[in-house]
């Protein structure tokens, strides 16, 4: 094992390990650090600390580079199905015939919600975001399949419980878009696969039957993939730390929904579609648009590019742009969204702003407009990505759980209120 010393101005010094992982990265390990220095370290958005180890997902954000269990998203994106990927994912190899076929058995025995829950819809106005009832719905499945934190640990348990996630939400996202229009639910079909499924639940109707487009299905199952995991993000870290109390699955998820809601975070994506919106609908020009996004007098940032770790182009945006173009060429579909992003997209990289600060389209600059090729809207955008991030929030978590014993999540913080002081009682405040 590697060590270093932290040297103090008395000539005192600790030495720490260095963790080296498989790819090379390597972390100085501080966890004795106050016990032995009474020192903490301070890190304000954790741009430079390491919560965990993980042997999930691999990103090198220098080159741009993304793996699941070591195989790259492209192979992937290319060959797999999130069904399969999801397996991968959670279990950590990809599966035989046989248990993809058991896994893919359970998903469909567990499509259907409890019929009583559908009356948690009777009182969701039709204008409520979807995320808002996701989160919810997610969390009142553990009202209907209780689990408690002991269960998961007899991997019977765990299989279904994920299963049963992994299903259902499809199954309440698509219920929520029904809600939203005012349509009746569709039930899920058992002949179909994952992706079709989840479009059949949200665009029949029986008025207006649906026709499953290859292409669709084939755009939104990679879609999916991409997705699927990232490392500590914000909300894959939200589900970890929520975990770590030892609470159910089924709640961990649903802070990992609500942290993923935010529009720096997986609702970038909405964002993206509403900026190029407003760019077609007032005229905007992209100059005006870069000028606005570098500027420090307002909140406004050129949202779906910029990421923490790529300091070069996503490549999930890169595969999500080459299905953009495929996607609207094969269906012969004209918008003009896709050359204002593209313009957009262009100027930017060629403006010193972002140039210096390694700023590149991320995987929320192009996820919006392919999935309004496929029809779905703009609130729904962020559901998605919770239904492609699922598989690795279960992964995540169940890593953690299998890491016997582990520990709670509690950070420290640097005090920075009023010293000592005493009560006042009211008469005496003036
Ligand atoms: N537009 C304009 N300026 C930006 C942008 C942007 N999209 N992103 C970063 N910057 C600037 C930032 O103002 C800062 O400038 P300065 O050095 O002058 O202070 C510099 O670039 C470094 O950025 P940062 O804020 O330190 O970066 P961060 O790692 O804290 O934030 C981010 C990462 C993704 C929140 C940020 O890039 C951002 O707000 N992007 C737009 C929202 C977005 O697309 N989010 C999706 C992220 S990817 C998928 C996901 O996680 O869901």
């Amino acid at each position: 094992m590697k060590k270093t010393k932290l040297l103090f101005d008395n000539n005192k010094e600790f030495e720490m390990n260095i963790f080296e992982g498989t790819e090379g990265e390597q972390a100085i390990d501080i966890s004795q650090l106050r016990q032995n220095t009474g020192l903490i370290t301070l890190d304000e958005g954790y741009q430079n600390t390491g919560s965990c180890k993980s042997a999930i997902s691999f990103v090198d954000g220098e080159n741009g580079i993304l793996r699941y269990r070591g195989i790259p998203i492209q192979e992937l994106a290319e060959n797999s199905t999130f069904v399969e990927t999801s397996y991968l994912l959670i279990y950590g190899y990809l599966p035989t015939q046989k248990e993809l076929k058991t896994f893919s058995n359970m998903l469909t025995e567990n499509s259907l919600i409890h019929e009583e829950m559908i009356h948690f819809f009777d009182g969701i106005p039709p204008h409520a975001h979807p995320m808002a009832i996701l989160s919810s719905m997610v969390n009142a499945l553990s009202i209907y399949y209780p689990t408690l934190y002991s269960e998961a640990f007899f991997s019977i348990t765990f299989d279904l419980v994920c299963a049963r996630l992994l299903s259902k939400i499809r199954t309440l996202a698509a219920y929520s878009y029904k809600n939203s229009i005012g349509e009746p639910f569709v039930y899920p079909r058992h002949d179909l696969k994952y992706t079709e499924n989840l479009l059949h639940m949200m665009f029949n109707s029986p008025v207006k039957p649906y026709t499953l487009d290859p292409e669709i299905v084939q755009a939104l199952r990679v879609s999916l993939i991409l997705h699927a995991d990232h490392e500590q993000n914000c909300s894959t870290a939200t589900v970890r730390l929520v975990g770590s109390s030892q609470v159910n699955l089924y709640t961990s998820i649903c802070a990992g929904i609500c942290a993923l809601w935010g529009p720096l975070h997986g609702g970038a994506n909405q964002q993206v579609v509403e900026m190029l919106e407003k760019i077609r609908d007032e005229g905007l020009t992209i100059k005006e648009v870069i000028e606005n996004a570098k500027s420090k007098d307002n909140n406004f940032v050129l949202y779906g590019f910029g990421h923490r770790v790529y300091k070069n182009y996503d490549p999930r945006a890169k595969i999500l742009k080459q299905l953009v173009e495929k996607l609207f060429n094969k269906l012969n579909i004209e918008e003009p969204l896709v050359e204002i992003a593209m313009e957009l997209e262009h100027a930017a990289l060629n403006d010193d702003y972002f140039a210096e600060r390694n700023l590149y389209p991320n995987v929320d600059y192009y996820s919006g407009i392919l999935y309004k090729a496929i029809g779905i809207p703009k609130e729904m955008f962020t559901v998605m990505f919770a239904i492609g991030r699922l598989p690795g929030w279960i992964a995540h978590w169940k890593e953690m759980h299998d890491t016997i014993p582990f520990k709670i999540g509690r950070p420290r913080q640097i005090y920075t209120g009023a010293t000592l002081s005493h009560y006042i009682p009211i008469e005496q405040r003036g």
